[in-house]
Parts: structure tokens; C-alpha cells; sequence
């Protein structure tokens, strides 16, 4: 005990990590990490360590330390890892509010060649590259924030009374419908992986009341679209004695806890990777509910969100995208004419270089906007009443709102077999789906349960499902049955909105999808 009590104490006074170092002021300390920038001067090294914590800047000069270890800091690569000891300065200035005054530097690994430069780098190249690519500052980031996410994800259920219990992923029957499974090999016979935990985790909230699953899920579509994971991480709770109302009610509440915890614990990682909270923080009221009636008509235009209708809004868009257009052309222009006009500074040439570059990658993002609008106006004026809503009605109508949306109540021939039908209108499913602003569509699927046997076995006909498979499915209505909801939460689909990603691949360490399966 005594010895395991002095190797702890021992550890924790060798080594220091650098998320811990602005308690550690006016003291000398042991960081182990890797170098993820170096600049060098005459007579003096910065380099910015990493550990995983955190990011400090290290300066290493003669006379703090020695010509060797000056020599040692200024011939060390991009992602060299190392060991320094140095002195903990305050430095408002430096990330992290903290400078380190190095004594001694030792490599305990080199890295020569690193293959992702500081310059701008192809998607298909980075994505090669993943393994190394996730120790850069964007990655890592987000990967921070996926942490928080999943951490709070925990904490809501937990703190809530749900017990966490895992599905099987090797499974004999489909749940989300047939044409997405993969098929494998179990002992000869063939099994699916599991695209959802659900129908189990409809059997053990019977046996817990309350619970959660959080595992992988696959779908085998071959999508391209950039919401769409071949290996994805869903979070499925369950719950007895819920209706579709609580269930909404549960559902807000774990994506607000979640949102709330992002901006309280992650401003940094935010910054680093330039997300603009406004929409996070508007996400903290009530969720918008309605259902699929309602919302048809608000994406058809048909219908107003505070005096304001979907179709005046896009056209609306597409102008002002398009005067922005023609104003920043103009700036380019102006500012490319002075450049040429030889009569400028260095510095003013760098300054205005730098601003023709920020200029043209917002001109880049208007013309994708005036790329799509097209779309959206001509899925919402012909949006046929019955459908399912596809990635353009999404988008239509959670821009009429600053959170996300829940639509409920849909049509049942477009939803899954196990929904329960509204008990006033048979026309409709108790199904709610949640869309996430900013383009982001859906990021929850749920709802309430069928219940009655008869009705089920109906759907199970009616969707080519076996039913042999599904008699365990069935004994849940024989034996004690009751009213019961839940829901799946994409958890990168969230991981991307939160931090306002172009695509789900960044959002996941290691992403699989259509024709991605290495590194
Ligand atoms: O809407 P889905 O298909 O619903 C279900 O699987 C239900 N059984 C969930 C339940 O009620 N327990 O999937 C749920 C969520 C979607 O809203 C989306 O966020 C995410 O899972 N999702 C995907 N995420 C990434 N890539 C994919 N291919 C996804 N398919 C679904
Ligand atoms: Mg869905």
C-alpha cells in the first residue's frame, strides 16, 4: 500500500501535464509531449509541446539552459516527441496563460518527414493520413468536444435514474428495415450487425424501467452524402410508461444538458476550430414541436413562422448571396489592383494578400449557397404531401428556426413497423424526429411503441419481415406489456453540428464509410 501510494506520488511529481500547468506557476516542472510547432531565432527556440492536455509554448536560449540543449530545440522536427524541464512563467499573452523557461530538453522520439505539413493539405490525402492527422490542433479539438458530448450524454442518464445496458451487434433480424444490413458469418449461419439496439433495449427497460444503450450501429447503404457513417455510435434510451410527450421531453433535456456542457466546459476548442455559438446558445429554450402536418405546410410556404414563409425567406437568400457575390468581386478586384500598382509596402502586400484569401473562400461558400438554394426552393414548392422529408426539406425548414425542431406524428406507411399509430388519427405514426439547425437535419429518431400484438404482426406482414424472429419481440405484448418510448441519438451526427463540420468524417476517430475502411 505504502509503495503504491509513493509510485503514485512520485508520478504525479515527475511528470506534469500542461492542462495543469497554470497551477503550477513559479515552479520547475517535467512535461512529456510532442512538438507541434518550432520557431527559431538568433540564439533562441520556441517550440509549442503537446501532450494531449493542452498546447504551451516552450522557450529554450542559451543562458536558461545550455548551448547543447539550444542546439538540440532548434534541429527538432514537427512531431519529434520530447521531454523538457523548465520553469512555469505566467503569460497572459501565451495559450494557455503560462510560458515555460526550458532547463533541459531530450528527445525521447524523432520524427523525420512528417507527411502532413503545415501547408493546405487534400481531404483524400488527410484522411490517408488519419492516424497522424488527428494529432493536429482542428482534430484534436473536436475530438475534445466529442468527449464532453458523450461524458454528458452519461451524466443526463445516469443523473436521471437510466441504467446503461449494451445490445448484441451480431443479430439475427433486421430493425431498421432490410436493405442496410451487413451480412456475416456466424458459425454458418448468417447474422447482421445490429443498425440499432432497440427492440433490445425495448426488452430490458421491461426489466429495468428506465435504460440506455451507447454502442456502435452500421448501416450498409452506399451513400456518399456527407451525414452518412457506415459505422456510426448511437445512443438508444428506452423508457416504460413514456408516451411520445415525454419522450420529447427527455429528449430535449439530454440535448440541452449536452449543449450546455459544450459551452461551459469546451470556449477554447470552440475557438480553435471557429465555431460561432449563437445558434448553441439560442438552443437552450424549449425545442419547437410540431407535427408533420405543420411542418409540410411551413416547408411548403404555405404556412408562416412568425410572419415569416419559407419560400420569401430562400429567395430572400439567394438575393443578398447574390449582391454579397458582386461586392466581394469588387473588393478582390480593387485590392488585386493595388497589389499590382506597384506602389505598396511589403506589409501592406502580405495584409491585403491574406484579405483576397479570406475573400475568396467566403465567395467559395456564397457560391455554394447559390448552388443549393435552387434546390431547396424547388423541393419545397414541390414537396408531394405523404413523403418522407429528404435533406433539402430539412434544411427548408429549420432555417425558419434558431434550434433544433422536433416533428412528430408522421405518416405510417413511411415509417417504421414497431411505431404506434395515434390513437385519434390511424393515419399517423407516433414518430418524432429532431433537425438540427444549420443544415444539419436529423440527429434523433424515435418514438413511441406499438403495443398491441395484433396491429404489430400486421406491420411485420406488411414490411416482408420473418416473423419467427420477432416472436421474442412479440412476448413483450403478452407478457405485462405497457406504453413505452425511446430514441436514437446519432452521436457524430451531433458531434458535426455542435462543431459546425462540413462532413460527419471528421467527427468519428476513425471513419467507415463507403469506400473508406482503412487506416
Ligand atoms: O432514425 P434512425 O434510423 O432510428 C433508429 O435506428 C431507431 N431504432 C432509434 C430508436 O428509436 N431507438 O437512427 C437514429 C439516429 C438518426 O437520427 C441519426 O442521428 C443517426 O441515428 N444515424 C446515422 N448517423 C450517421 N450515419 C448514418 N448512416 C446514420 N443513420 C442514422
Ligand atoms: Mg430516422
Amino acid at each position: 500500500m505504502l509503495k503504491y501510494y509513493l509510485c503514485r506520488k512520485l508520478n504525479m511529481s515527475t511528470h506534469t501535464y500542461i492542462s495543469d500547468l497554470k497551477k503550477a506557476i513559479g515552479l520547475t516542472v517535467t512535461l512529456k509531449g510532442w512538438v507541434s510547432n518550432k520557431r527559431e531565432g538568433k540564439g533562441i527556440a520556441f517550440i509549442v509541446l503537446r501532450d494531449g492536455s493542452g498546447y504551451c509554448q516552450c522557450v529554450v536560449t542559451e543562458e536558461n539552459s545550455s548551448a547543447l540543449n539550444l542546439e538540440i530545440a532548434q534541429s527538432t522536427t514537427l512531431e519529434t516527441s520530447v521531454e523538457i524541464t523548465g520553469l512555469v512563467l505566467a503569460d497572459e499573452k501565451q495559450i494557455g496563460g503560462v510560458e515555460v523557461q526550458v532547463n533541459t530538453i531530450n528527445i525521447v522520439g524523432e520524427s523525420i518527414d512528417y507527411p502532413i505539413a503545415k501547408k493546405e493539405h487534400g481531404i483524400e490525402f488527410l484522411m490517408d493520413q488519419r492516424h497522424l492527422w488527428l494529432r493536429s490542433t482542428r482534430q484534436w479539438a473536436i475530438m475534445k468536444i466529442r468527449n464532453t458530448i458523450i461524458f454528458s450524454i452519461h451524466k443526463y442518464f445516469q443523473s436521471e435514474g437510466f441504467v446503461q445496458m449494451d445490445a448484441p451487434i451480431f443479430t439475427g433480424n433486421a430493425c431498421e428495415g432490410t436493405s442496410t444490413l451487413f451480412e456475416t458469418d456466424f458459425y454458418g449461419a448468417p447474422a447482421y450487425l445490429s443498425q440499432s439496439g432497440q427492440l433490445y433495449g425495448e426488452a430490458m427497460a421491461m426489466a429495468m424501467g428506465k435504460i440506455y444503450t451507447f454502442g456502435p450501429t452500421f448501416r450498409a447503404e452506399k451513400s456518399k452524402t456527407r451525414r452518412h457513417l457506415s459505422e456510426f455510435w448511437m445512443i438508444e434510451p428506452e423508457m416504460a410508461f413514456y408516451d411520445i410527450f415525454q419522450n420529447m421531453d427527455c429528449i430535449e433535456g439530454m440535448l440541452q444538458t449536452v449543449i450546455k456542457d459544450v459551452l461551459d466546459q469546451c470556449q477554447e476548442e470552440l475557438k480553435t476550430i471557429g465555431r460561432d455559438t449563437a445558434m448553441l446558445e439560442s438552443s437552450l429554450k424549449p425545442f419547437p414541436r410540431m407535427t408533420y402536418d405543420d411542418a409540410v405546410s411551413i416547408i411548403k410556404g404555405e404556412k408562416s413562422v412568425n410572419g415569416i414563409y419559407s419560400i420569401q425567406l430562400l429567395e430572400g437568400e439567394q438575393k443578398a448571396a447574390e449582391a454579397k457575390t458582386a461586392e466581394i468581386d469588387a473588393e478582390i478586384a480593387d485590392k488585386e489592383q493595388q497589389i499590382n500598382s506597384g506602389g505598396l509596402k511589403k506589409g501592406q502586400i502580405n495584409f491585403f494578400t491574406t484579405k483576397i484569401i479570406q475573400l475568396k473562400q467566403e465567395r467559395a461558400d456564397l457560391e455554394e449557397d447559390l448552388r443549393n438554394i435552387p434546390t431547396w426552393l424547388e423541393s419545397a414548392r414541390n414537396f408531394t404531401y405523404g413523403d418522407d422529408f429528404g435533406g433539402s426539406d430539412e434544411t427548408v425548414l429549420t432555417k425558419l428556426f434558431d434550434s433544433p425542431v422536433m416533428v412528430y406524428d408522421w405518416p405510417h406507411e413511411v415509417k417504421a413497423f414497431y411505431l404506434k399509430r395515434n390513437p385519434n388519427d390511424a393515419r399517423f405514426a407516433r414518430g418524432v424526429d429532431v433537425l438540427a439547425p444549420e443544415g444539419y437535419g436529423e440527429i434523433v429518431g424515435g418514438g413511441e411503441r406499438e403495443t398491441n400484438v395484433e396491429s404489430l404482426v400486421e406491420k411485420i406482414n406488411e414490411h416482408e419481415l420473418p416473423m419467427e424472429a420477432f416472436e421474442w419481440y412479440l412476448d413483450l405484448r403478452r407478457y405485462g406489456s405497457v406504453p413505452h418510448s425511446g430514441f436514437g441519438l446519432g452521436l457524430e451526427r451531433v458531434v458535426t453540428w455542435i462543431c459546425k463540420l462540413k462532413h460527419v468524417r471528421e467527427s468519428i476517430p476513425f471513419p467507415r464509410m463507403y469506400g473508406r475502411l482503412t487506416p
